[in-house]
């Protein structure tokens, strides 16, 4: 049985991991650029994978005997990552944004990793954290390999 700090920080992760996952929807939903196409994709792409990792945070949370978040109250209160307000963006600007989402994440989840291995002496969920941030480096070097022109 974890702790309820533990517990409280998977539930942290699990609502900013939200706030990325809506982030990069709407990058998908409202980018127009020259090379639309292919971030459209991208960004689908990443949505999917997001959604995937919010899935697993959640059920390491309840095999830990917590209650996973689920609502976008809860999201939004509790999230380390801000949201931005609606906007058409091209490329750059919305790579921008997500490369600073990611690097946020990466940032706190890598605390959350330690705490786990360290505090909680659970090197299970310790182990998952540092795959779901593997995926996440995964997702932003490929925001960070496309070098603008301009
Ligand atoms: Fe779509």
């Amino acid at each position: 049985m974890a702790t309820p700090l533990a517990l409280q920080l998977l539930n942290t992760l699990l609502a900013s991991e939200y706030v990325l996952l809506v982030a990069t929807r709407a990058a998908h939903w409202n980018i127009e650029d020259a090379s639309f196409v292919p971030f459209h994709e991208l960004f689908d792409k990443q949505y999917n994978q997001i959604s995937d990792l919010a899935d697993s945070i959640a059920e390491r949370n309840r095999q830990l005997g917590g209650v996973a978040f689920g609502s976008m109250r809860e999201f939004i209160d509790h999230a380390f990552l801000t949201e931005t307000s609606s906007h058409i963006g091209d490329a750059r600007d919305f790579v921008t944004n997500l490369i600073s989402l990611h690097e946020t994440f990466i940032s706190k989840a890598t605390k959350t990793m330690e705490f786990f291995e360290e505090t909680e002496d659970d090197d299970v969920t310790a182990n998952q954290l540092q795959d779901w941030i593997g995926q996440h480096q995964k997702m932003l070097w490929f925001l960070k390999s496309h070098k603008f022109s301009n």
